[in-house]
């Protein structure tokens, strides 16, 4: 598991990071997917969103948040006032990871060797696209982002920040839309919702 430094083209904008994306092998997780789902938005976003790992249907499409989750996502963007064309969309972890329960491949959470054997690229988007916060989709895109355990219950609603090119970079932990859509049609569905919006909006502010 060498990590993906070797394949990470040097001062490289998102079009050529996302050109180089389907050559990594800096982890096994490459030769069981369907393809490296890397990132969408431009690099002049202010907003970065950073998820764990593609799913199943992420993997099959290539873009990341296309699944249920997306579905959320976008609508809790939607009802935080946030302009989804001003915002980069990417994963702490670019190729999908699961398991086989008959023929289905169920998602297998990432190791944190796979989250940093995969950093690079994070690092690499970050450089390029120098946004003025960076919010984290649950635990381990903050622990990418953060280079640290995170506990999302405990440290949402926090202002934190990480060290970038012109000082350091704000930085919100939320939970992972995919959380909220275990809750719906469920008691607790609407609060875990308006709790991401409200992390949203604290993100834009
Ligand atoms: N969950 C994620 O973390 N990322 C995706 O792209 C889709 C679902
Ligand atoms: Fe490379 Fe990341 Fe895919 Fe592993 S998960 S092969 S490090 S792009």
């Amino acid at each position: 598991r060498p990590g993906a430094r070797r394949w990470v083209p040097p001062e490289a904008d998102v079009d050529g990071l996302r050109a180089a994306a389907p050559g990594c092998r800096g982890c096994e997780l490459w030769a069981d997917a369907t393809q490296v789902v890397f990132s969408t938005g431009s690099d002049r976003a202010r907003i970065v969103l950073v998820g764990e790992q593609p799913g199943d249907r992420e993997d099959r499409e290539g873009k990341p948040f296309v699944g249920p989750a997306g579905r959320i996502l976008d609508d809790a963007l939607e009802a935080a006032g946030i302009d989804p064309g001003g915002v980069y969309v990417t994963n702490a972890v670019k190729h999908f990871r699961f398991q086989m329960r008959g023929k289905r491949r169920i998602h297998k959470t990432p190791g944190v060797a796979h989250v940093e054997a995969c950093l690079p690229w994070l690092e690499a988007e970050l450089a390029a696209v120098r946004p003025g916060v960076v919010v984290c989709l649950g635990a381990t895109a903050g622990r990418a982002v953060l280079g640290r355990e995170v506990r999302v219950t405990a440290e949402r609603g926090t202002p934190l920040s990480r060290p970038g090119p012109d000082g350091e970079v704000r930085v919100v932990v939320t939970t992972h839309p995919s959380a909220v859509v275990r809750l719906r049609g469920r008691p607790g569905f609407d609060e875990a919702f308006d709790a991401l919006v409200d992390d949203l909006r604290l993100a834009a502010a």
